[in-house]
């Protein structure tokens, strides 16, 4: 077998444990040294591994080759910048930087080391959106036009880093850059128009709450919404949803191990013969029921995909043998679109942009 990934991290907090397990299930992989500036994190470090408390010494580690980079968002920049100074390779964390001018000059740095980078949007790996994906693809319910992605969390729970602007808090850059990755890297048409709603429900300083509209050059208008505050006495914590419309059908994806359905026509409406509908409150010309026969249901796609894949992908990119999924310059693209999201929630007016994942 090829030489394993020697892999370092830094900040070894609920995500740098997190790609500890995972490293363990990695044949290809191993994992050399930890560092936290907060001893009392090292001592969850798997037997044999070395730690460190500054970034420096875990830098100047010979035997590794590989830095995961898992600190709060404000030191992404900081991080990658010693990390590729020190020769190493790296897969940072999302999101990538505050901003797209930080990424900028993340990939000039990367670029003048030579070093590999990427970045760890697992999330294009998740099994409910891969459903999605599918059926886009597929085109299992014929042109596609609107897709609606969104999370709803039920208890308002933001707590540590996380309420604080100055160290990369919110929901935007906790979980809206995965949701627009995901729509991004799916929709894969120029993104021409941006508008968003981003609010502070109960968060006085980060937002807890937006819901984005993504307009494509194919058509294609997403929108994205996501709430932290949705109370709710349901056992679940939190809810994912997905409704895709096509000119064929539509498709209904509940929850990331997803059920749901596509509900399709067996011709095109336009082929529907038109007909009155009477209901209690009068006649209706266009919410009645289909005629006999011409809805059909069907199963959502089977997909099989889970997060070890990111790496699996890193490394066939590292071993030549495969293109390397998550691309920085995607990433860029992905900064620029919620600096625009920011500015468009600021100034409630829509932002043109010409952003196309697939030319890069
Ligand atoms: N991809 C995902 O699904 C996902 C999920 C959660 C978090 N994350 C990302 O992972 C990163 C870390 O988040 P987390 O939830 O693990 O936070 P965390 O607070 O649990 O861990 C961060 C750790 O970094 C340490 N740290 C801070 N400054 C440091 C420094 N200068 N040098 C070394 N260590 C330092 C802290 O002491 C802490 O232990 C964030 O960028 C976050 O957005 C990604």
């Amino acid at each position: 077998m090829s030489k394993k990934l020697t892999i370092g991290i830094l900040g070894f907090g609920f995500m740098g444990q997190t790609h500890a397990e995972t490293i363990k299930k990695l044949d290809y992989a191993q994992l050399a040294a930890v560092c936290d500036v907060n001893e009392a994190q090292l001592k969850y470090a798997p037997q044999g591994v070395s730690t460190y408390l500054i970034a420096e010494e875990l830098l100047a580690d010979t035997s590794i080759d590989t830095v995961i980079i898992a600190v709060p968002n404000q030191l992404h920049l900081e991080m990658v910048t010693k990390a590729a100074e020190a020769k190493k390779d790296i897969i940072c964390e999302k999101p990538l930087a505050m901003n797209a001018a930080e990424v900028e000059q993340m990939l000039e740095i990367v670029e003048k080391e030579q070093v590999r980078f990427t970045v760890h949007h697992q999330r294009r790996w998740d099994h409910d959106y891969r459903v999605a994906k599918e059926v886009y693809d597929q085109k299992l319910i014929g042109e596609m036009y609107t897709i609606k992605s969104s999370l709803y969390g039920f208890n308002g729970n933001m707590h540590d880093w996380h309420i604080y602007p100055e160290f990369g808090g919110g929901m935007l850059y906790d979980w809206g850059v995965h949701l627009i990755d995901q729509i991004l890297w799916m929709v894969s048409s120029p993104l021409k128009t941006v508008y968003a709603n981003v609010r502070n429900v109960i968060n006085e300083q980060v937002d807890d709450y937006f819901n984005i509209q993504l307009y494509f050059e194919n058509g294609v208008n997403a929108q994205i919404e996501l709430g932290t505050y949705f109370l709710n006495s349901s056992e679940n914590w939190f809810e994912r949803h997905w409704f895709i419309g096509g000119n064929q059908g539509s498709a209904k994806i509940d929850g990331f191990n997803p059920k749901g359905e596509i509900t399709r026509t067996s011709a095109l409406l336009s082929n529907v013969p038109g007909q009155i509908t009477m209901t209690h409150a009068g006649p209706t010309r266009s919410f009645g029921p289909a005629p006999e026969g011409r809805i059909l249901k069907e199963e959502l796609p089977e997909v099989s995909v889970n997060h070890q894949m990111f790496f699996d992908n890193y490394y066939q990119y590292v071993q030549g043998k495969a293109e390397l999924v998550v691309q920085p310059e995607q990433i860029f693209d992905l900064m620029k679109v919620l600096d625009a999201i920011r500015i468009s929630a600021r100034y409630h007016q829509s932002v043109n942009l010409d952003i196309d994942y697939s030319s890069n």
